[in-house]
């Protein structure tokens, strides 16, 4: 029977957290739990970090990137003992169940807390989409919007001085916001951890567009394959004398989590919340929220958890009908 329930935020801050958190509030004081915030991710639980969260609390956070109970990585949580120490401080703390919003590695502490008989659900929060099981991750759409921004700001310079940009995007081992910048951006190269790049087409497809008399030319690059400044010394060494246009490097860092929740992620965080309230009253235990095909269900951690998202087939098929240089498959 669930009559207190926390709620905390892990790992990398996401746009869409906070709409998330808010809906979590709003939903269980209108089903009359009490509902505790934990600051600082699960550091927060061994810290006693708990505060009581009511509708004014979480006025106005729908519009926030960031977390207002703030995130870490927390070590103490990776020790032997760390998740039996979280279920016996929260049960201190007459907490009933918890809700817990984050990426892989928050989910996968949840999934820990749930084997030792504690009630939890996950929400998937994090930009870089790479939670298998889900279609969306809340933040995702934010993350996308405020790089295909930015990508658009710097083709204009890149037009003025007829250069070649390459984009240094995040996405841990995950290639989905650079793909998906890529397609949506008109960019013409997308280096993906889930493709091998060759850099002699890469060289051939720049080349080849600025004698078809475009002015700027634009390539992606995921943090999961290298850095952006070893990307770009590679296709320098790699064009010395064959490469027709100056090179210039932008790493977007993290501007691209700090953007103000998109329609998007605000209704996603805050469908998300709300189902993972009505879950934990229901029972369920040991499950992240996701949404598939639009719709939202309970997938159980065990069968989600370390395994590899693949980026959508439809997604890849269309950058490569769009001209898209994307590289050869590696797996
Ligand atoms: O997982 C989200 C993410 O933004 C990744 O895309 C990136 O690699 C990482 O977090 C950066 O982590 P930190 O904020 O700790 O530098």
């Amino acid at each position: 029977m669930i009559k207190r329930l926390a709620v905390l935020t892990s790992g990398g801050d996401s746009p869409g957290m906070n709409p998330s958190i808010r809906s979590v509030v709003r939903t269980g004081v209108g089903l009359n739990l009490d509902v505790v915030g934990i600051e600082n991710g699960y550091q927060g639980i061994f810290d006693n970090q708990f505060i009581p969260l009511g509708a004014i609390e979480v006025s106005g956070k729908i519009r926030d990137a960031g977390t207002f109970l703030a995130t870490t990585r927390c070590l103490a949580m990776l020790q032997a003992d760390g998740p039996a120490r979280v279920v016996e401080i929260l049960r201190r703390h007459k907490v009933d169940g918890l809700i817990v919003i984050g990426g892989d590695g928050s989910l996968t502490g949840a999934q820990k807390i749930h084997h030792l008989g504690y009630p939890v659900i996950g929400i998937p929060g994090t930009i870089d989409n790479d939670i298998f099981g889900t279609d969306m991750g809340i933040g995702v759409d934010t993350a996308l919007d405020t790089i295909i921004h930015s990508i658009d700001m710097i083709k204009a310079t890149a037009a003025s001085h007829r250069r070649c940009f390459v984009i240094e995007v995040m996405g841990r081992s995950c290639g989905y916001l650079a793909l998906m910048s890529t397609i949506t951006t008109g960019s013409q190269v997308a280096v993906i951890p889930e493709y091998r790049h060759d850099l002699h087409r890469i060289i051939d497809t720049l080349n080849r567009r600025m004698q078809r008399k475009h002015n700027n030319s634009v390539v992606v690059v995921a943090e999961g394959v290298c850095s952006g400044q070893e990307f770009m010394d590679e296709l320098l060494a790699a064009g010395q004398g064959a490469l027709d246009q100056e090179v210039r490097l932008t790493v977007l860092g993290h501007i691209q989590r700090g953007g103000s929740p998109t329609h998007f992620d605000r209704l996603l965080g805050s469908r998300m919340g709300e189902f993972a309230v009505l879950s934990l009253l229901q029972g369920e235990t040991g499950a992240m929220v996701a949404t598939v095909g639009g719709s939202m269900r309970l997938r159980n951690f065990d069968e989600i958890l370390g395994k590899k998202k693949v980026l959508p087939a439809d997604a890849i098929r269309l950058s490569q009908n769009l001209g898209i240089e994307i590289g050869n498959v590696t797996a």
